[in-house]
């Protein structure tokens, strides 16, 4: 069994994180989405990891390296242009050769892994087995129709009028049937060569396409709320661990990890909360459900249920709550009169202040 991970894509410059633009190194709680994706494969036994890149590859492959870092085996895919997913497949015929593999795309997040799933896969091996998931918006994903009995009868991509509210994840299990099915298909409206019409093609051949339906499925949409929500969810998940020095005037209560070269002074942190290296949080409070990545300062500040990027400091700003701050930000209190807000915003930013 291989896995086939796709990080290519066109590299547009993402909203509202702008310091990378590969979607797959959006960070949740301090770690690239990407990684949990190489690390749920290597939890499965799968050692044989193909990625496929694109414009971002120099980013990718920075992030990455040889996959040792995860105990996997990488083997790096150009694709010269997205041409779709099922095209990603096609120009990974030699990586793959008459294997099984999992397809994992690199912006999705399964929580719990795939390690029972890829099981399931090798003792039954159907000819593919897709995962499914109830979605509020399933004219974004691509979509499938089930019968009476669960058995799949037809997939529709980014339809306009969805048969149900079961989207695609973003994970596939194939034999080597599919190859046949990614040679055949034509490319669709957005021409791109659609995973999901090959996936029909299969269904459509009489062979074995199995579901799952599974909870615990995010995609990075661009949508402060939903990154909030998945940082949560996966911050749920961590172990106490303080690699960093605590004062005796601070308190570190619950889940939270401080990491080596962190240094927390007179504050109080109450899991779980993950502080990155390098980072300084002084006469301050973060509360649950909090990311602050490294190299940054909290000082005289009071966060909450957010996610702070790497080198960003809060000084003197009270409390903070449900927010995403970027890379580098500064945050501090205006000195003079007159008692105005003075700001420094990119693009497509948000702020809501109270006073
Ligand atoms: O995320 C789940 C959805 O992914 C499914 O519900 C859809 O059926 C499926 O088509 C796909 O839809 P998207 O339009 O959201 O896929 P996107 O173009 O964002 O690409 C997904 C990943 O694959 C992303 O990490 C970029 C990478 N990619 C994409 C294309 C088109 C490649 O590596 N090469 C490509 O040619």
């Amino acid at each position: 069994m291989k896995a086939l991970v796709l990080a290519g894509g066109s590299g547009t410059r993402l909203r509202p994180i702008t310091h990378t633009s590969a979607k797959q190194l959006v960070p949740v709680a301090n770690k690239p989405v990407l990684f949990y994706g190489l690390e749920a494969i290597a939890e499965a036994g799968v050692t044989e990891v193909g990625i496929v890149v694109g414009d971002t590859a120099a980013e990718i492959r920075a992030a990455v390296g040889d996959g040792s870092a995860f105990g996997v085996d990488v083997t790096y895919i150009p694709q010269a242009a997205p041409l779709g997913l099922a095209h990603a497949v096609l120009i990974a015929r030699d990586f793959l050769g008459d294997d099984d593999f999992v397809m994992y795309l690199g912006d999705n997040f399964v929580v719990g892994g795939i390690a029972d799933l890829v099981d399931a896969f090798r003792a039954e091996r159907p000819d593919a087995q897709i995962l499914l998931t109830r979605v509020p918006n399933p004219t974004a994903f691509g979509v499938a129709e089930l019968d009476a009995a669960g058995q799949v009868i037809g997939l529709e991509e980014k339809p306009r009028r969805p048969r149900s509210e079961l989207a695609l994840v973003g994970v596939y299990l194939f034999s080597p049937a599919v190859h046949e099915a990614v040679r055949a298909i034509e490319p669709s409206w957005r021409g791109e060569l659609e995973i999901t019409h090959a996936v029909q093609w299969l269904i459509d051949a009489g062979r074995e396409v199995r579901s799952t339906t599974i909870s615990g499925y995010w995609k990075d949409t661009g949508n402060v709320t939903d990154m909030l929500e998945v940082n949560r969810s996966v911050l749920e998940t961590l172990e106490r661990r303080i690699d960093g020095t605590v004062d005796d005037d601070s308190e570190i209560i619950g889940r939270v990890r401080i990491e080596a070269g962190a240094e927390v002074t007179g504050s109080r942190i109450l899991g779980p909360a993950v502080v990155g290296p390098g980072t300084v949080v002084a006469g301050s409070y973060v509360g649950p459900f909090t990311s602050i990545a490294g190299d940054c300062r909290i000082e005289d500040s009071e966060i909450e249920y957010s996610i702070v990027l790497r080198g960003s400091s809060l000084r003197g700003v009270g409390r903070v709550e449900a927010s995403l701050v970027g890379r580098d930000v500064e945050v501090t209190p205006a000195t003079r009169k007159p008692a105005a807000h003075r700001l420094v915003l990119g693009d497509h930013s948000k702020v809501r202040i109270s006073s």
